[in-house]
């Protein structure tokens, strides 16, 4: 059956009456990348990439959404809100839109991948610029929240509730638990969405647990510097955010996993970046790189020296690189004119 909620129904706080406003999101795959796991001195068979920007509006956003909104129209919600560094915005508007809700979104000015913006727009989601950054349209959000308008970012505990279930995935694909689970950290729901998950699973199912390996940029790092930033920067906009709302669950993710919170920056976010999409095929977008330059970093530290011959570790890459044209920009690349004739053409293929 298709979309989360009906796949993993009995593990979600729904029920029969709850109804289910999908988009047939979940079932991501779960992709060897081998040549980043050559990099990162790892066998063929050990690095895999659960490609959330395969979701239905390119990232892992619309696991949350889809029960969040549910949840918002089983309650008798007229709308939601949220705050967001452009991904939440895509997939609550296309929820509300699903559901017939309103929906507005607030959007740090200037602070979000175009692919994004013209995602709530298109979907028609009320878009207000906020002249701060994430943490204080996050602030406002809060405060318009309540009556009929469901706050629908990660502080929202059905959002956390689907996006367990790409643990559960990740499970069924390996048939146990990796060994390791990286992913970019930002307001630091995924990472306690995945630990929830692979939690639940191992407590049934004897599935084992990953060291939970969260990565943050540089330049927006609180869990690194131990309190929130008040002005963080990097150009991995989706991550820009200094005042986690989930620190503590992602602290305790982060303890009971015995993994690591990091951090790495824009170069190695971008270098990563480039790699996945030049060497493993796969375009995702910056933010989401985080895990491969986590990996990289953890690797040439000497992290997997005492690693076992059947390895696993897997990365979220949590949204599309369709989403950041402007980012993609950023790569070399190279671009020849030619003129509208078959010898030129021929004479431009021969040379390199
Ligand atoms: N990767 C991407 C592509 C994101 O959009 C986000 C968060 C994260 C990683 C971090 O996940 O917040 O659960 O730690 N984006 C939010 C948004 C903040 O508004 O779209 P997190």
């Amino acid at each position: 059956m298709a979309g989360l909620i009906n796949r993993w129904r009995e593990r979600l706080p729904v029920s029969a009456q709850t109804p289910v406003i999908t988009l047939h999101e979940g079932n991501t795959p779960l992709v060897l990348a081998p040549r980043l796991a050559k990099r990162a001195g790892l066998g063929p068979e050990a690095v895999w990439l659960k490609i959330e920007g395969a979701n239905p509006t390119g990232s892992f956003k619309d696991r949350g959404m889809t029960m969040a909104v549910s949840k918002a129209v089983e309650a008798g919600a007229k709308g939601v809100l949220c705050a967001s560094t452009g991904n939440t915005a895509a997939s609550a508007a296309a929820y509300a839109a699903r559901a017939g809700l309103r929906c507005v979104v607030l959007l740090p000015e200037g602070a979000v991948a175009l692919g994004k913006l013209a995602q709530a727009l298109a979907h028609g989601a009320e878009t207000v610029m906020v002249k701060g950054n994430f943490d204080d349209a996050l602030r406002l959000a809060r405060e318009g929240a309540g009556g009929t308008w469901a706050l629908v970012n990660s502080v929202n505990p059905y959002r956390l509730e689907g996006q367990k279930t790409a643990s559960f995935e990740v499970v069924e694909a390996l048939g146990r638990a990796p060994d390791y689970h990286f992913l970019p950290v930002g307001n630091a729901g995924n990472i306690t969405a995945y630990w929830r998950g692979y939690k639940e699973f191992d407590v049934e199912r004897g599935s084992g647990r990953p060291r939970m390996m969260g990565w943050q940029a540089a330049g927006a790092a609180p869990f690194i510097l131990g309190r929130p930033v008040a002005k963080p920067n990097t150009k991995a906009t989706a991550i820009r955010i200094g005042n986690p709302a989930s620190w503590d669950l992602a602290i305790t993710a982060r303890e009971e996993s015995r993994g690591e919170i990091g951090a790495v920056t824009d170069k190695a976010i971008f270098e990563a970046y480039g790699l996945l999409a030049r060497e493993d095929g796969v375009f995702c977008e910056p933010s989401s790189a985080a895990s491969a330059a986590g990996l990289l970093a953890f690797a040439k530290k000497g992290g997997f020296k005492k690693a076992s011959a059947d390895l696993k570790v897997v990365l979220t890459l949590t949204g599309n690189g369709l989403k950041d044209p402007d980012s993609a920009k950023t790569l070399k690349s190279r671009i020849r004119t030619c003129s509208a004739d078959a010898a030129a053409f021929k004479r431009l293929l021969a040379k390199t």
